[in-house]
């Protein structure tokens, strides 16, 4: 079975309290859990892990080069337009990594229309909710499995 680590970044902890104008009223919990039953759907493994703390998310993401996780999907919240360090972590890695946001970014200020992320990752997906997360991780399936596998 195939190992997706879904990554959360700064202030994502607080879904379904901030701004519900841009993010809605759903949880993080609510997000990986949604994450956790499409996982089951598709036959991957799906580890969430969210944290604010920089340091900490470079770290998760040097264990993910030899645990055996096959692909990433992250949502770097702020740090996307301006973490070196978490881009140059994700750099680090040799397997896929999809980029998502809950937002429409380049519908919104300038500075998220930057993503420091974008250049290591396979793609990015924005504007669609929770859905996008969803979508990520099928893409990250499908990049790790093939689509035949991931369609049953
Ligand atoms: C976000 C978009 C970022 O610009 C913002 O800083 C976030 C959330 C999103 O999911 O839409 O914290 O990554």
């Amino acid at each position: 079975m195939k190992k997706v680590l879904v990554l959360h970044g700064i202030n994502l902890n607080m879904f379904g309290k901030r701004d519900p104008g841009q993010y809605g009223t759903i949880t993080l919990d609510e997000i990986d859990r949604r994450l956790a039953k499409l996982g089951d759907e598709l036959r991957a493994a799906v580890e969430c892990f969210q944290t604010n703390h920089e340091g900490e998310m470079v770290e998760r993401i040097h264990q993910a080069h030899g645990d055996g996780t096959d692909a990433v999907v992250i949502n770097a919240g702020a740090w996307t337009h301006y973490s070196y360090g978490i881009m140059d972590a994700l750099g680090i890695l040799t397997i896929p990594v999809v980029e998502v946001h809950m937002s429409h970014v380049h519908a919104r200020e300038a500075f998220r229309r930057t993503s420091v992320v974008a250049p290591v990752a396979r793609g990015q997906i924005s504007g669609f909710g929770v859905q996008s997360y969803l979508l990520g991780l099928r893409a990250a399936v499908e990049l790790v499995q093939g689509p035949e596998s991931a369609d049953g």
